[in-house]
């Protein structure tokens, strides 16, 4: 795993950006597995600037929210839409759980098979929770794409884009999902995701902070701002 600490959230989701615009560069048509969340957003800004053509590439999101279509404001398909692929000249053909979907355990299935040969590189946030994704703490390493539950915590955390209720499920790739990722690399910034960082480099690795299934993967870069890196040892 390679640790990189920047002084600033701008500066770590710059390099972040820039990360991501140098693969696309190198393989125009890659499998690019994206993440969504506050963290991300200064990372698609930057990225939307550099603007790369991203036709050729193909997008696969970690998760959606059950029950909620993909015009809702607190849709990730619309996040995607509004952070980034708006703003591209040459936008990817973007795959994401569809939220509304009348069977989302079927949902689920469909969506995993769309995974089986794997991405190139997996963007990846962080829960407070050290979740992962939505797999949230109890998340085993053989999880598949399936229907979570999100903890008191996560609804909270992402209650704004819902006006205050955020819904209870959500369709997310596993932790055997995103570890089948060629290359993992991974955002966190501010204080509030100093722990979860702490966890995900010393817990012992487990289902109690599924962050920590990371350590397990030969191809990992965790990139932070000093706020997230308070509690790296
Ligand atoms: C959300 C998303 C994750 C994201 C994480 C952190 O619930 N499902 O993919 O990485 O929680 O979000 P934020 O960047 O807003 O702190």
């Amino acid at each position: 795993m390679q640790l990189i600490t920047h002084p600033t959230a701008e500066a770590a989701a710059l390099d972040v950006a820039h990360r991501l615009c140098a693969a696309i560069t190198a393989a125009p048509e890659m499998r690019l597995g994206l993440a969504t969340g506050g963290t991300m957003q200064p990372v698609y800004g930057a990225l939307a600037g550099l603007d790369p053509d991203m036709s050729g590439v193909t997008t696969f999101n970690l998760d959606e929210y059950v029950g909620v279509s993909r015009d809702h404001p607190g849709s990730y398909h619309r996040y995607m839409q509004d952070m980034l692929f708006h703003r591209l000249t040459r936008p990817p053909t973007a795959h994401l759980p569809q939220g509304d979907a009348p069977d989302p355990g079927a949902e689920a299935a469909r969506y995993e098979a769309l995974l089986a040969r794997g991405v190139d590189l997996q963007l990846l946030g962080l829960g407070a929770n050290g979740h992962i994704g939505f797999n949230e703490p109890g998340s085993t390493g053989d999880s598949r794409t399936r229907v979570v539950t999100l903890t008191p915590a996560t609804r909270a955390a992402n209650a704004a884009a819902f006006g205050g209720e955020t819904p209870a499920q959500a369709i997310s790739m596993g932790v055997a999902s995103i570890l089948s990722a060629r290359a993992i690399l991974l955002l966190a910034t501010g204080v509030r995701k100093a722990e979860a960082v702490g966890r995900l480099l010393q817990d012992p690795i487990g289902p109690a902070c599924p962050a920590t299934y990371l350590r397990a993967h030969p191809e990992v870069t965790v990139v932070l701002d000093a706020a997230a890196a308070q509690e790296v040892p």
